[in-house]
């Protein structure tokens, strides 16, 4: 009976060993959140949409369709059965589809937030504990003219206003972009497919991209081994200075970070502070110059000022994002003498809360920028307030940098970690990082969850003076719960 015992005692050791050695990543007790743990999946599912300023469509581009797109296929034998047509992806307004509300056909907003709904409803993976969608390539252009009345005011609908502080070279300057897609398709042993564009629509990318904006993603993976390798390209121009493009794993549904609307996405269940990593492989090929604030990991919520989950009224959301801008030519704006780019106080993994005007402790080169919601009613003076224009609700930001008190959660400890010429796989401790972070949020109220529904890894080329290149790969994509399985 004793010796029975041990030998099954040592084979169950065994097992577990042999089942830590096989698998690829260190994580094998951890759960994956996201539908396709580590992008190993042959049968891809990737989506697009493009965001004018304040998160909309505004105006379709001509000829292009709503800005919602869908890649989605099953490897069969070999070939690829694509789930989602042309016709499709050209869907625009006015023109109906399975499951649009009437009501909703010829809002150009409300329009393409259903297609993208109906974009995943063909794309749909069975799952547990819920069914899962696509990776999400995110495209917005920062431009805003100030007449269009196209943007709230932290909510608040505004008539339209002069200003100089928004980049527009005129009427029409927040147009939706050009929109090329190479269907994924087999070559040999690999499958490569990708979208394409430009913003400056009388001009043709294929013809150079000389004084014209672009974005490009192209994806490709060998057959049955390792990562789909996502390589993604943007160019900014003299008529759009500021572009951002993100890879994003957002919720299957409710609202996303920044989105308003019923989404569809990659997680399928939504992680929470403090128990959860992010896995991925990045390599930056070009950084997109001084102002291209690339993000190794963004993550965005939403939450009420009072602590409760939003629930779609604009006035009273708040979008929340939290970034690591690994750029090493990003200043930390927040300083000494800058109090008002902080936020009021630091956490550190001891959970020591030290103020921002404690000048000997306080780790001001580890925050590029702080801003808190327009909508806060209660804010520790001086305070600098997120821009109202470019989110349908209010929003709070905290932008971080590479700093050595940062290592704990295995994020860059020094300007140029993970930059151009450092391509690494980075294991980051994001739900620790956040679960110390200040939001802000009412006096005496409970304190919200933190739970995200966007993770993503991207650029924002934020009003360069001139053109400006940069090209990344991602890949090994994950997030993992880091409540042990067994
Ligand atoms: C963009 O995509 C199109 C087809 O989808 C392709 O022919 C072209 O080479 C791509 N790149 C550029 C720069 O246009
Ligand atoms: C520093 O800030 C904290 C929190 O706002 C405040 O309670 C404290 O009095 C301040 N200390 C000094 C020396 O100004």
């Amino acid at each position: 009976m004793g010796n029975e015992m041990n030998v099954l005692f040592l084979l169950i050791i065994n097992v577990v060993m042999v089942l830590s050695a096989s698998g690829s990543t260190p994580d094998d007790n951890y759960i994956s959140v996201v539908g396709d743990p580590g992008m190993r999946r042959d049968g891809l599912r990737v989506a697009f949409e493009a965001w004018n300023f304040c998160n909309e469509v505004g105006q379709e581009a001509p000829h292009t369709g709503s800005p919602r797109a869908a890649d989605c296929f099953d490897l069969k034998g070999s070939s690829l059965k694509h789930k989602v047509t042309k016709e499709d992806n050209k869907l625009g307004v006015g023109t109906p589809f399975s499951g649009l509300n009437p009501e909703n056909a010829n809002n150009v907003d409300l329009y393409a937030a259903q297609k993208e709904i109906y974009l995943g409803s063909l794309c749909e993976v069975r799952d547990t504990p819920k069914p899962w969608q696509f990776w999400m390539v995110m495209l917005k252009n920062g431009n805003f003219d100030t007449n269009s009345g196209l943007c709230p005011a932290d909510g608040k609908r505004v008539r339209p206003f002069k200003s100089t502080r928004f980049p527009c070279f005129g009427k029409g300057c927040m147009n939706q972009p050009t929109f090329k897609h190479d269907e994924t398709e087999l070559y040999g042993e690999s499958m490569r497919g990708g979208f394409n564009g430009t913003y400056d629509l009388d001009s043709e990318p294929a013809n150079g991209l000389d004084g014209i904006s672009f974005y490009e993603v192209v994806w490709e993976k060998k057959v049955g081994v390792g990562s789909w390798v996502f390589n993604h390209k943007l160019k900014t121009s003299k008529k759009y200075p500021w572009l951002m493009l993100y890879l994003r794993a957002d919720a299957t549904q409710g609202y996303s970070g920044g989105y308003h609307y019923d989404t569809r996405g990659m997680l399928k269940t939504l992680p929470e502070s403090p128990n959860f990593k992010v896995r991925l492989s990045l390599d930056i090929k070009k950084g997109g110059g001084p102002k291209s604030q690339f993000y190794l990991i963004d993550i965005g919520s939403c939450w009420k000022n009072n602590g409760l989950a939003c629930d779609g009224e604009v006035v009273t959301d708040v979008t929340r994002y939290t970034e690591m801008i690994i750029n090493p030519d990003t200043p930390a704006w927040c300083s000494p003498t800058g109090l008002q780019n902080c936020p009021p106080y630091h956490i550190t993994p001891q959970n020591i809360k030290i103020y921002r005007n404690d000048t000997a402790r306080f780790p001001y080169s580890a925050y590029h920028y702080y801003c808190a919601p327009g909508n806060a009613q209660h804010l520790e003076q001086p305070v600098s307030l997120c821009d109202p224009y470019s989110n349908p609700q209010a929003q709070e930001i905290i932008q971080l940098l590479p700093h050595p008190i940062w290592g704990d959660y295995g994020y860059p400890t020094k300007k140029g970690q993970g930059w151009v010429g450092d391509p690494r796989t980075w294991e980051l401790d994001v739900g620790g990082l956040s679960s110390r972070l200040y939001y802000y949020q009412d006096p005496g109220t409970t304190p919200a969850r933190r739970i995200w529904s966007s993770i993503d890894v991207g650029t924002e080329i934020y009003i360069s003076d001139k053109d400006e290149v940069a090209e990344w790969s991602l890949s090994d994509f994950d997030v993992l719960l880091t409540t042990p399985k067994f």
